[in-house]
């Protein structure tokens, strides 16, 4: 019975990865060299230039399909997106922001743990130094927006945790320890200060420019400076563990039990359908819309702590509430994501880094060996 029933989930996730890389192909023929908006309108994604915080989710879905399928064109078009990421380095054309990071690891750091070519090892740096100028002394965090230093965007914010890797690859290719005392240091601040006493989490946290004390936790994509944004939640339940892997650490004994409290937080706001809603602060009953992309994080998180059967169950809940398999024509893998819901931003709609998670929890499923570009 039990083997049956993994056999079935293994048949599950081939047929999800089959058709999410089906739809990739065909949405590289509409966009080209150029790259899909961070999130899509009516299902649809824009055609846009190398020019936002999501473009890496694309080039990090080529290479899960070209690992998946070995299909050239996917290696291909994932290399020549590497030359579009050399060049917005070279241009430093809007990387006045900390998600350096995400941009960087799923492309030209994927390229390099694909190809192993040489040359690749210098972008990779110049990206972490770009990621490590953001870097306070005073506070001893990585800023997220704004110009280094202004005081009103004296900031780190949860997502900064899948921003750190990039900072340990430079690390393991410079041997410079420079890069690995700024990811700690951002990691211990945002880890002290961003979880609240009830294990839920701030998602931007402020500090004093003038001292660099810990100041005060607020929201800017959540429902308020209170309530828990969901896909905050969801990068703290990928980011802790992804950092005890690369910081070579593991987790000690409280960081362990912290872990867990944060994850059961999230486990015990869910709704009795278990995909969250765009805030923790909704649940059964609300007409909120949900947010797949939320739960395609947590997900990933579940693999890289090894709870293979926990993600499982909640890939099982993306693919039975939220596929696109239904669609006529889908250009995202999942729907109801929400951006930005105060902006009014991709609010129900499918979004590049769902797309992307969504493939990474299935090709994690279908190849437990394999080590994700973080
Ligand atoms: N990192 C921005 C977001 O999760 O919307």
């Amino acid at each position: 019975m039990e083997d049956r029933k993994e056999l079935a989930d293994r048949e599950l996730v081939q047929m999800e990865l089959n058709r999410c890389v089906g739809i990739l192909e065909k949405n590289m023929k509409r966009f080209g060299t150029d790259f899909p908006s961070a999130c899509a309108t009516n299902g649809k994604y824009r055609i846009k230039k190398n020019d936002d915080w999501t473009n890496g989710f694309w080039t990090g879905m080529l290479w899960i399909a070209w690992l998946y399928t070995g299909k050239d064109l996917f290696r291909s078009l994932a290399l020549e997106n590497v030359k579009s990421f050399q060049k917005r380095l070279e241009d430093h054309f809007v990387l006045d922001h900390h998600d350096i990071g995400f941009l960087y690891s799923l492309s030209v750091v994927a390229a390099w743990k694909v190809t192993r070519e040489e040359d690749l090892k210098s972008v990779i740096v110049r990206a972490a130094d770009v990621l490590a100028s953001r870097y306070q002394k005073k506070g001893g965090f990585i800023q997220a927006w704004g110009k280094t230093g202004d005081e009103k965007e004296y900031r780190l914010i949860i997502d900064s945790l899948l921003n750190l890797p990039l900072l340990y690859t430079a690390y393991e290719i410079t041997g410079n320890k420079g890069y690995q005392d700024i990811a700690e240091s951002h990691y211990d601040k945002v880890i002290r200060n961003i979880v609240r006493e009830d294990y839920s989490t701030y998602h931007t946290f402020y500090f004093d420019p003038a001292t660099g004390q810990p100041d005060h936790g607020a929201t800017h994509q959540g429902f308020s400076d209170s309530s828990c944004w969901a896909r905050g939640q969801a990068w703290a339940i990928l980011g802790m563990p992804l950092h005890a892997r690369l910081s070579k650490k593991g987790f000690t004994v409280e960081e362990k039990e912290l872990y867990d409290h944060v994850c059961a937080y999230f486990e015990d706001h869910l709704p009795s359908d278990k995909m969250p809603y765009w805030d923790l602060i909704f649940t059964d009953g609300s007409d909120q819309p949900r947010d797949s992309s939320a739960l395609a994080i947590a997900a990933c998180g579940m693999l890289e702590m090894n709870r293979s059967q926990r993600a499982g169950e909640m890939v099982a809940v993306l693919n039975a509430l939220a596929s696109s398999k239904g669609e006529a024509d889908p250009e995202g893998m999942i729907l109801h994501g929400v951006y930005a819901y105060g902006e009014g931003k991709g609010v129900d709609e499918p979004n590049l880094w769902g797309d992307y998670f969504y493939m990474e929890a299935l090709y994690r499923l279908w190849d437990p060996q394999w080590t994700p570009f973080w």
